[in-house]
């Protein structure tokens, strides 16, 4: 049996026994606490809680499973995953254990055809009543049913909430894979027993203080590993010998010339090549880009470690794009949205190759002043902590840098890496704790006992309802007084709750008496609406008739920007390309935001023809309109699915003219010519790969318009200029500036580089000492310096005449400068000054202490300091 052939006969067997067959929901999860979806129930944890009703009580599903917690073992057992398909039946409310097991029993025996000698069963070790269900309903024999601990057969979601009792099915492999211990049975730690099927009779809801509350109604949660069973059908021992992934594995086989098979070693990077680079394609996917946190690291992590896998192998090029490329051949008919978004999947892979291809060579670099380190302290041993740091920060493995050290003659400390891996791992696990769901709030109470908030916020703005719940500052009240901030919860809202990156609409709640101001509306809970803000005047109990009323203007402003996000997201991937894919937004009465995924900066010319083209839709006034469809006909209508986002069984889709189709659940303006004109204000990158535009709409375009028109209208003036002139002046001006700017970087260089003291080995002795020299450009000023630089080195007796040209004008200028005794002894700046200065064709004058003098004519400076030679050696 293939793998599709198994996904296939799994659902439709429970088809048969009046299961609705729903997909799979995304690898993220619909809820903040959850970092990946890790198991089938996740998409209807609402639904065991009671707060949401998707309209059946039976369900079946092939979910995309993602669980981080294993990522150290996989490739070294043939049974781990990062992504895995896991199986699963739901009852809500619905059936219980007898079916549960009975059909399970069933679909192993009858329609996998598995040998019942081969199978058993563990349950709880108190749960009799499940015993009883084997045995007496099933007729399994007593002697293959065992009991087991909390440890493996009791499940829950979360150290609070669903949870219950469960029962495993294991496949008996056959003594030769065994430990073959006496007491070998389901549950020892060897090959033997492969647990394939997980049971969970869900009938209990931990409260924070571990007390077992029975849930208002009994569910069933089921779990079969697609892969464990595929394993066991084909008749193989490991899942990356099935079809399926073993086709994967073969390509990697293909692109390194290593055969599975040919080596431990090798054995194990084969795999997971397989593994992660299926995990990367479906996270991709489902909107994760690598980044240093959440997801986006463990992304990342799976990247890389599959890279530097591909190394160990051999491969030197680039290979991660043909395997993500094998992924999508392989698993893109049952998970169509692999095919759909891969480009982005291809593009994502390829830079972050790239960019790891950096970092590998910094690591050896690294590697190799760690080791320079260690030898020239006389060391044998390389630190553990560093090693940890190549496998942490550049993605080393520790046998890598062992190898590479051990070629140097050092030895690494492993015991200090493994300390470092086990602090690390422990950081991991106490995030993992940190992923369980946090129930038990006073949101999650008011939830059980009223059910969500209905939305009437599509068709009004006012609403007559009743108060359902208060909570202050966490905990749940009956009666709010004037001056008091809480949350306060209606049966039904017109109010919109943020959501999809729509803000949460502001507003009042009103009685005759009391008027409480809604700051923000949110959703604590799935489905359960939260208006926060506080009670101006009078008092509000739980019970009370009253009247919710939004802010109608705000929420226009809002409307117009959604549907502006809408029509900018359509302009995008018409200019920039398919790729494109919304990855975050926010619609805010004043601005929005859209975030999404391209390679490199959006140029000015595309970002000039995307607004055009957004304009050209607003101006063409088309109708907004919206409906409600299965997600499977929206999708085969095309309609564009956010990153990310989970949608039920029922889809809202938001047209826009015929040109924009897309599932949302925001408000929306009811023609395009009510945005007015779209204006986009920035656009620049938030992260690798993934940019940013934000824009501002209808009158807030307006007064952006208005101020950068202000701005012009300033700078013309100041300007002097036309307000269409202002950019020719000042490029004009600018231009100006920098070759200022240059000289005046010259004359700094040249005055900074000129060190007058060298001057003193060419002075003359002429009765006093005479230093008569050019000066490279300089001022007056600076000429002046440089006879002060002199005068103390020169003696008692010492005169200076120096020429330079004025870096700033380009004139020639003489200097002529001597002490109070040089004077007496003789010289007379005065007289220098006037005699030569008409080679420079200028004049000047001064003191007999100092003279000056500027002229036109440069070129004449070396014959003006010539005169002077002889003019004082004359003298
Ligand atoms: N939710 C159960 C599990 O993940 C079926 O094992």
């Amino acid at each position: 049996m293939k793998s599709a052939d198994i996904r296939e006969s799994y659902l439709s067997f429970f088809e048969s026994k009046g299961a609705k067959r729903l997909p799979s929901s995304s690898l993220v999860p619909d809820d903040p606490s959850l970092l990946l979806t890790s198991a089938g129930m996740v998409q209807f944890k609402p639904v065991f809680l009671g707060l949401r009703d998707i309209g059946v009580t039976r369900a079946a599903t092939c979910q995309k499973c993602a669980r981080t917690t294993d990522i150290d073992i996989i490739g070294t057992t043939g049974r781990h995953h990062s992504f895995f398909e896991m199986l699963g039946n739901f009852s809500f409310g619905d059936y219980f254990k007898s079916e549960a097991c009975a059909w399970a029993y069933e679909y192993s025996t009858s329609v996998l055809g598995m040998d019942p000698d081969r199978l058993w069963f563990s349950v709880y070790e108190d749960d009799d009543e499940a015993i009883a269900v084997w045995r007496d309903e099933v007729g399994v024999p007593a002697e293959r049913i065992v009991r087991l601990g909390a440890k493996d057969n009791f499940w829950s979601a979360g150290p609070t909430g669903p949870c219950g009792p469960c029962s495993e099915l294991y496949y008996d492999q056959g003594a030769e894979v065994g430990c073959g211990k006496d007491d070998c049975a389901p549950g020892c730690d060897c090959d033997r027993f492969l647990e394939y099927w997980n049971l969970v009779f869900m009938q209990f809801d931990r409260k924070d203080d571990g007390t077992l509350e029975p849930l208002p109604k009994k569910n069933i949660d089921t779990g079969m590993g697609l892969e464990r069973v595929a394993a066991i059908m084909q008749g193989v021992h490991s899942n990356f010998e099935t079809d399926d992934l073993r086709a994967l594995v073969g390509l990697s086989e293909e692109l390194s010339g290593v055969s599975l098979g040919a080596g431990e070693k090798s054995d194990v990077s084969l795999r997971i090549l397989a593994d992660h680079s299926r995990a990367v394609t479906f996270l991709i996917a489902d909107g994760v880009l690598p980044s240093n946190e959440g997801r986006g690291y463990v992304l990342r992590r799976l990247l890389r470690r599959a890279i530097r896998h591909g190394r160990l192998l051999g491969v030197e090029d680039a290979f991660m794009v043909s395997l993500a490329e094998k992924v999508i051949e392989i698993w893109g008919e049952p998970y169509p949205e692999i095919v759909e978004h891969a480009d982005l999947i291809r593009g994502i892979v390829a830079a972050e190759e790239e960019r790891f291809g950096a970092t590998l060579r910094q690591g050896l670099a690294y590697l190799a002043t760690a080791i320079e380190r260690a030898k020239t302290a006389g060391a044998s041993v390389l630190d553990g902590t560093e090693a940890f740091t190549l496998h942490d920060t550049y993605g080393f493995p520790y046998e890598l840098t062992s190898e590479i050290a051990s070629e140097a003659g050092l030895e690494v400390d492993s015991d200090a890496f493994d300390r470092a891996m086990e602090a690390q791992r422990e950081r991991g696990r106490a995030s993992v704790k940190d992923e369980s769901w946090s129930f038990g709030s006073a949101f999650d109470e008011i939830a059980r006992a009223v059910g969500a908030t209905e939305f009437v916020g599509y068709r009004d703005d006012e609403t007559e309802t009743r108060v359902v719940g208060i909570v202050v500052g966490g905990l749940r009240v009956e009666r709010l007084e004037a001056g008091t901030a809480a949350d306060v919860v209606l049966a039904a809202t017109p109010f919109y709750a943020e959501q999809g990156g729509q803000v949460g609409d502001t507003g009042t709640i009103r009685t005759s008496d009391a008027v409480f101001s809604v700051r923000d509306t949110r959703f604590p809970v799935p489905g359960l609406a939260a208006h926060s803000g506080s009670l101006e005047s009078g008092s509000l109990a739980v019970g009370d008739t009253v009247t919710a009323s939004i802010d109608v203007m705000r929420r226009e402003r809002i409307r117009r920007n959604h549907t502006a996000t809408h029509i900018l997201h359509w302009a995008l991937r018409r200019i920039l390309g398919d790729h494109v894919r919304q990855s975050g937004s926010l619609v805010a009465p004043d601005r929005l935001r859209f975030d999404f995924t391209h390679f490199e900066a959006v140029s000015a010319e595309q970002l000039r023809r995307i607004e055009e083209m957004a304009n050209h839709k607003v101006m063409e006034n088309h109708p907004v309109r919206n409906y409600e469809t299965s997600l499977a006909t929206a999708r085969e209508m095309g309609v564009t699915a956010l990153f990310g986002e989970k949608y039920g069984e029922i889809v809202r889709v938001l047209e826009v003219g015929n040109f924009s189709k897309e599932l949302c659940g925001g408000t929306h303006v009811a023609r395009s010519s009510e945005i007015g004109l779209i204006k986009i204000v920035s656009e620049g990158s938030v992260g690798a790969n993934l940019r940013r535009i934000e824009a501002v709409t209808s009158f807030d375009a307006l007064s952006y318009l208005e101020r950068v028109e202000a701005e012009l209208v300033e700078a013309s003036s100041a300007m002097r200029v036309g307000k269409f002139d202002v950019a020719d002046r000042a490029n004009t001006l600018v231009r100006r500036l920098k070759e200022l700017e240059g000289t005046g970087q010259r004359a700094k260089g040249a005055a900074s580089s000129f060190d007058p003291l060298l001057l003193l080995d060419g002075a003359l002795d002429v009765g006093y000492r005479a230093v008569v020299a050019r000066v490279p450009d300089s001022t007056a000023a600076g000429l002046r310096g440089v006879w002060d630089a002199l005068r103390d080195k020169l003696g008692d007796q010492g005169a200076v005449v120096l020429g330079s040209v004025d870096p700033e004008s380009g004139a020639p200028l003489l200097l002529a400068a001597g002490t109070k005794a040089a004077v007496d002894a003789g010289f007379d700046a005065t007289a220098v000054i006037r005699s030569i200065s008409p080679h420079i064709g200028g004049g000047g004058g001064g003191r007999p202490e100092m003279a000056q003098a500027g002229g036109k004519d440069a070129v004449g400076i070396d014959a003006a300091l010539a005169e002077a030679r002889s003019t004082l050696g004359a003298g």
